[in-house]
C-alpha cells in the first residue's frame, strides 16, 4: 500500500476502534484491487468534533458503530432511505463537504439469509424490536419475506411492526409460530457473552429444513444455533451478516464492488 497526496481516507468512529476486524478487511481489497485508499481508525469521545473532523480534513468516508450510530445523525446533511427508516446510521459518505448516513446492516443480514436461503414468501419470525431488529426488519419486508416480530416488550413489537407493515406479537407466540415458520432471527442479546446459557426457543420447537441465523456474535455459537443445528436446522453465524454490510459498505466508499472471497479470508485471519 503507497500512500500519497491523492490518498483517500476511510476512518472507523466506534467504541470498539482497537479490536475491530474491519481494518484486515478493507485494506486487503484497497491492496488487492490496487485502490488509493486507506482504512484507519480515530479515537472518538465527542461525535460532533468528530463529524467536524471529516469535514475539516476531508475524509471520504467513517465506518459507524456503537455507541455513535444514532447520535451521529444530527450532525450529518442528509440520511438516505435506508438510515432514515432504520433510524441509524453505520457510514458517512463525504460527497463533495455534503455529509451522507446510510446503513447497510439490514440488507448486509438478508445477504447473509440469501447465502443459505430465498427469503420472498418466507415464513421469517424476527425475535426483538430493538435497533438491530429495526434493520433487519425493514430489509426481510423489502425482499418479501411474511414478517413476524416477537417481542418481550409487546408495545414494542407493535410499533415496529406498524411501521414495517407486518405482525407482531409476545414471545409466547413462538410455540405457536414456529411449526410452521422457515425462518428464525435473533436479534435481541439474549445469548451473549457472559450469559451464554440463555437461548429464547425452546430446543424442542426447531424442526427440520428451518433456517436460524443469530445477531449474536459473541459467542460465534450461541446457545440458539447449536441447538438449532443439533435439531438438523441450518445455521447462519453472526460473522455471515459482519461480512455482508461490510461488503455493502465498501461499494458505498469506492464505488467498487469488491472480491467477496478476499474479504472473507481477511476477516477470518
Ligand atoms: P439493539 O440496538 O442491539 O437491538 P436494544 O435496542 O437494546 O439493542 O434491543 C434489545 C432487544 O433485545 C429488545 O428487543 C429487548 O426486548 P425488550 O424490548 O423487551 O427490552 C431484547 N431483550 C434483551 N434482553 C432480553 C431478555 N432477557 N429476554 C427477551 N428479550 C430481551
Amino acid at each position: 500500500m503507497k500512500i500519497n497526496g491523492e490518498t483517500k481516507i476511510i476512518g472507523f468512529f466506534g467504541a470498539t476502534y482497537k479490536t475491530s476486524k474491519m481494518y484486515a478487511m478493507y485494506n486487503a481489497v484497497f491492496e488487492k484491487l490496487g485502490l488509493n485508499f486507506v482504512y484507519v481508525p480515530f479515537v472518538v469521545e465527542d461525535i460532533k468534533k468528530g463529524v467536524e473532523a471529516i469535514r475539516s480534513l476531508g475524509i471520504h468516508a467513517v465506518g459507524v458503530t456503537i455507541p455513535f450510530k444514532i447520535s451521529i445523525m444530527r450532525h450529518v446533511d442528509g440520511l438516505d432511505q435506508d438510515a432514515k427508516r432504520i433510524g441509524a446510521v453505520n457510514v458517512v459518505v463525504n460527497k463533495n463537504g455534503k455529509l451522507i448516513g446510510g446503513n447497510t446492516d439490514g440488507k448486509g443480514g438478508v445477504k447473509a439469509l440469501k447465502e443459505k436461503t430465498m427469503v420472498k414468501g418466507k415464513k421469517v419470525i424476527l425475535l426483538g424490536a430493538g435497533g438491530a431488529a429495526r434493520a433487519l426488519a425493514f430489509a426481510i419486508k423489502d425482499e418479501g419475506g411474511e414478517l413476524t416480530i416477537l417481542n418481550r416488550t409487546l408495545d414494542d413489537a407493535k410499533e415496529l411492526a406498524k411501521r414495517v407493515g407486518c405482525q407482531f406479537g409476545g414471545l409466547e407466540k413462538l410455540s405457536e409460530l414456529m411449526p410452521t415458520t422457515n425462518i428464525v432471527i435473533n436479534s435481541t442479546s439474549v445469548g451473549m457473552f457472559p450469559d451464554i446459557s440463555k437461548s429464547l426457543v425452546e430446543k424442542k420447537l426447531f424442526h427440520k429444513g428451518l433456517v436460524v441465523m443469530d445477531i449474536v456474535s459473541n459467542p460465534k455459537e450461541t446457545k440458539l444455533l447449536k441447538e438449532a443445528k443439533e435439531s438438523g436446522c441450518q445455521v447462519i453465524f453472526a460473522d455471515r451478516m459482519l461480512l455482508w454490510q461490510g461488503v455493502l459498505k465498501f461499494k458505498i466508499y469506492t464505488g467498487v464492488e469488491p472480491p467477496v472471497e478476499v474479504m472473507e479470508a481477511a476477516l477470518k485471519k
